[in-house]
């Protein structure tokens, strides 16, 4: 395959992920029919309806063609009704980030022009901050392996790690770097953790200082969470790149998105050394499922950081730039109130956001 041409696994799954996944394609297909490089998808199957048919949530073959693939597209999986014996959900959007060690659950904050804030300050729309949740440890290491003694004692049990606590850090620093090149301003490093109370906290706080301590042109600090949780609604305009402890990031990353207007406008990637997966934060949405009204704003943007992420690997200006059209054709349409979702009061449905969307890409 030449060097412009990209192998894409892409796996729709439950609910609204089908629908969201049909919305972020189609605004693919009108990126990819402007520039030089092309895009061959394979549809990979999985999720909970796939479990409750056949017994398995994600087949092997099915990750070898996650694993082989230059990048993953992923809608959501899992339905609250469908469940493993022990009271848990299938979740192979899990498993996939620990088999592929995909390290780096990156959540990007920004406040999209016409989407109603939270906050009633006129500051809340220069919110833009980037939330790094460590996706392999931490509290989830104990995912599967928590016991319950004499129906008396749970534990589970969290685990820090220098080398992936060194590299979820190292990263950071890189990102903190990248975004300070595109706002012409110092990039800032806050870890987010609990380290006055817990060994496992002053050891990840440790190892993240001696990291930082290799940086020069990137400035590092540190936060509790609690008062991260109160500086989130206080000033989260101040913020550049949140560094997190998986659970930590798993709660701040939904409030985060419940600052600029919801699960509908939150992307994310989760990445490692090797591969890469795109996802939106939200989940497979059953309540809204099969009505139309989803709002694929969160999966179109997981699919333009899919788009940064191989222009830096493949070391791509065009897939930057076409990055940045979709992010620029969401804010013009969102922006001019062409559109707007149900989630924030609109009339406007899955497929005619998209169509906003590719409209403004085609008629910058
Ligand atoms: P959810 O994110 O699916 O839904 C939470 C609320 O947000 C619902 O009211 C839903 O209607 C709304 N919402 C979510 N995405 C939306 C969108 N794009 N547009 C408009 N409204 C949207 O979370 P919930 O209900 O806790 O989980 C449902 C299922 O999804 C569960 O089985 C859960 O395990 C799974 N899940 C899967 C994830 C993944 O695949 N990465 C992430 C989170 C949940
Ligand atoms: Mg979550």
């Amino acid at each position: 395959m030449s060097s412009n041409s990209f192998q894409l696994a892409v796996m729709p799954g439950d609910g609204i992920g089908q629908e969201v996944m049909e919305a972020a394609v189609a605004v693919l297909d009108a990126v990819e029919a402007r520039h030089d490089f092309s895009f061959s998808k394979s549809y990979v199957s999985g999720g909970s309806r796939q479990y409750k048919e056949t017994g398995v949530a994600m087949t092997e073959d099915a990750f070898e063609a996650a694993e082989k693939a230059d990048a993953i597209l992923f809608g959501a999986m899992g339905l609250p009704d469908i469940r493993h014996p022990d009271g848990t959900e299938p979740a192979p959007q899990l498993d996939l980030r620990f088999r592929m060690g995909l390290y780096a659950g990156l959540r990007p904050i920004r406040a999209i022009p016409g989407v109603p804030l939270a906050l009633a300050s006129p500051r809340a729309r220069e919110i833009d901050f980037a939330l790094v949740r460590e996706s392999t440890e931490g509290l989830f290491a104990s995912r599967g392996k928590g016991t319950v003694e004499d129906d008396t004692v749970a534990k589970d049990t969290m685990v820090i790690t220098r080398g992936v606590t060194e590299r979820v850090s190292r990263f950071s620093f890189d990102l903190a770097k990248r975004r300070s090149e595109r706002r012409n301003r110092k990039g800032v490093v806050t870890l987010v953790d609990k380290s006055n109370a817990f060994l496992s906290f002053a050891f990840m706080r440790k190892v993240f200082f001696e990291v930082a301590g290799r940086q020069a042109d990137v400035e590092a600090r540190q936060h509790s969470i609690d008062a991260m949780a109160l500086d989130l609604i206080r000033k989260p305009w101040e913020f550049d790149v949140l560094l997190t402890e998986n659970m930590f990031g798993d709660i701040l990353s939904d409030l985060g998105a419940g600052l600029v207007g919801g699960m509908g406008f939150a992307p994310s990637a989760d990445i490692g050394d090797e591969h890469a997966l795109f996802q939106p934060c939200h989940g497979s949405a059953p309540d809204i499922a099969g009505k139309g009204i989803a709002n694929p704003v969160a999966m179109i943007l997981s699919a333009a950081m899919m788009l940064d992420w191989l222009a830096v690997r493949h070391g791509s200006s065009r897939l930057s730039e076409a990055a940045e059209e979709i992010e620029t054709a969401i804010d013009a349409a969102f922006g001019a109130g062409a559109v707007k979702s149900f989630d924030i009061g609109g009339q406007d449905g899955t497929s005619a956001i998209a169509r906003a969307v590719i409209e403004k890409i085609k008629n910058p």
